[in-house]
Parts: structure tokens; sequence; C-alpha cells
């Protein structure tokens, strides 16, 4: 198959190329997708095919059962088309902004020793992005076919320099072989982006809770950041949950916004250490300040299970469910 082929949604039209997933097309072409993992395991990008047909490609059996296949259904992010097909969103939400998906090329401009096995790596693009704060971009890493995704932690405002929060996982790919192996200052890095739907409600200036674990605290810090930007002396809590105290990192800057907003609150929360500040589960520690927390947002970004346990601790303090947004790390398949 060499030929493009046409996929329509609503009035939209793209050009889809041959082994190309649905999702990329109608994202290059600034056409709104539901998406979150770009890996086929969250479900986020389930569409129903219309018209024409699609190869499901990799889609998971996990994901999209035999009898959704059956039905219609396919995943956005790993279907690609057979022929002019037309396919229809399950969900209508409309995206703030639409950012265009595009590849793109930078220089490592730094590399940091931040935490405990986690780096801040920088890099200077050769042309600004335009994203959403709490967007992330998927790393190509090199000699591989393999991309992992990492959110900007910078607010969009800077959108020549990328800021990523990097964890290293033992043996793993784009860490241990590469980010924390022989990445330099000055290398040249392959990325796509920008991606994801979780990003600041930019029509609400209401109080909001960010609710980070690990390196989940990136894409709350660039939402923080842009909150603060549009709003200097708006509500916002941050909570970081880690395992210890060498776990955590940005504290004096985080500091230093409470000082410079009198609406900022920033709360470290350590599960497996004691210490002078907060002892255990981060979701705990929010239940325990707040009694009530109706007409709030929230906004959860780490492991899966931490993010179940907060978004059950936000509808518990009484926010509203349509008031919370989520992003779970979601293991490369
Ligand atoms: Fe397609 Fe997650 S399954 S975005």
């Amino acid at each position: 198959r060499t030929e493009t082929h046409t996929v329509s949604v609503g009035t939209d039209t793209v050009q889809c190329g041959p082994d190309q997933a649905i999702l990329d097309a109608f994202l290059r072409g600034g056409v709104w997708m539901p998406n979150s993992c770009n890996q086929g395991t969250c479900g986020t990008c389930k569409l129903r095919v219309v018209s024409g047909s699609v190869d499901h490609r990799r889609s998971p059996d996990s994901t999209l059962s035999a009898a959704e296949r059956d039905a219609g259904f396919a995943l956005a992010c790993q279907a690609a088309p057979c022929g002019d097909t037309v396919v229809e969103r399950l969900d209508s939400a409309p995206a703030a902004t639409v950012h265009a998906l595009r590849d793109l090329v930078g220089t490592v401009s730094g590399i940091e020793n931040i935490a405990r096995d986690t780096r801040r790596l920088l890099v200077t693009l050769d042309s600004p992005l335009e994203f959403s704060a709490g967007q992330y971009v998927e790393l190509r890493v090199p000699g591989s076919d393999q991309g992992r995704q990492y959110s900007m932690a910078n607010s969009p405002s800077e959108s020549k320099v990328l800021e990523f929060h990097i964890r290293r996982q033992p043996g793993g790919l784009a860490t241990d072989n590469w980010i924390f192996g022989p990445l330099s200052v000055g290398d040249r890095v392959d990325m796509v982006g920008p991606l994801g739907d979780f990003c600041l409600d930019t029509d609400d200036d209401g109080p909001m809770i960010l609710l980070g674990g690990g390196t989940g605290l990136a894409p709350l810090k660039s939402i923080a950041a842009q909150a603060l930007r549009a709003t200097p002396d708006r509500t916002v809590h941050l909570y970081h949950g880690v395992r210890e105290e060498a776990d955590l990192y940005d504290v004096d800057l985080f500091q230093e916004w409470e000082r410079a907003h009198p609406g900022f609150r920033y709360r470290p929360c350590l599960s497996d250490q004691t210490w002078p500040g907060r002892t255990g589960y981060v979701t705990d520690a929010f239940v325990d300040d707040f009694d009530s927390c109706r007409g709030y947002s929230g906004y959860l970004c780490g492991p899966p299970a931490m993010v179940d346990a907060g978004v059950k601790a936000f509808k518990r303090r009484r926010m509203a469910p349509r008031r919370i947004f989520r992003e779970k790390f979601t293991p490369a398949v």
C-alpha cells in the first residue's frame, strides 16, 4: 500500500498516508481527536468507523475487544485506513486549543541531576513549539524505532526551550542507556508533539489543586506556572508525593513561588520517611487539609494507583467530576 486515503470526521478531512495512524493524520492536520497515551493502552482515542474500513494494526485486545472491532470501533492512535474512511468521535467535548502535531528537532542545552535517579533535561528547539500546559512530546530514542513520552515542565510562554523531568528506569532503553548514559549537551534530539488532552483549562480562573507523584510533577509545574502567570494571586495548591526526601526537587523554586504569589501553596509529602514535613500518601495529606473543595478544579498526574486514589479523594471532598483532570503514566508497550 503506497497511496494515501482521505479520512473524515464531521466537516474535517485529512490525508492519511500508508501505515499512518488516523490520530496522527488528524492531529497533524490540526483536527482535534481525543487522545492520551498514544500507545493503544488507555482507550481515550476510541472512535467509530462510519464508512470505509481500517487495519487495526497493533491495537491490543485489552483496549479494543473483538466484539468492539465487529461493531465498528477502532483506536485512532493505532488504526490506519484501508481506503477512504469516515469516522465519528465518541467524545464530543471540544478541545480548548488545538496545536497541530509536528516533527520537532532540538539541541540538548542542559542535563542536570535534580534528585535521586532524576534528571532535568533541557532541549532548545530549532523553532518554537506551541502547546498547552500539561501536554507532552515523544522523544525518539536514537538507534531504535522507539519513542518515549515526556511532559513539558516549562510554561508554554517559554516555547523555545523544553524542560523535561526524567526518572531512571534500571535497564531502560531511553533512560539507563541514553539520557542517563551517553546523552550530552549539544546532541541533537528528534521529537514529535505536542500530544495529549491533559491540559490547563484556560477558561477557568478559579482555585485549583494539583496533585503529582514523582516526575508526574512535570506537567503540573507547567500548569501552575501558566496559571500564576495569567492570574498572579490565583489559589493554587501544589502537592508533590515522593518516597523520600532525596526524591524531592525544585523545592527552592516552589518556596520562591510561595513568597511571590500569595495564593500559591507548595506541599511536599513523603510516603516512606519521617521528616519535619508531611508524611504519608499525598492523597491523604490533601484529604486532611480540605473539608470541602467545591468550586475547585483538580489536576492529577502520576502512577495509575495514585491518580485513582486522587480522583476518589477529590470526589469525597465534593469536587465536581467535570472539574477533575488526570494523566496516568502508562507503561510503554
Ligand atoms: Fe489511543 Fe490511548 S489508546 S490514545
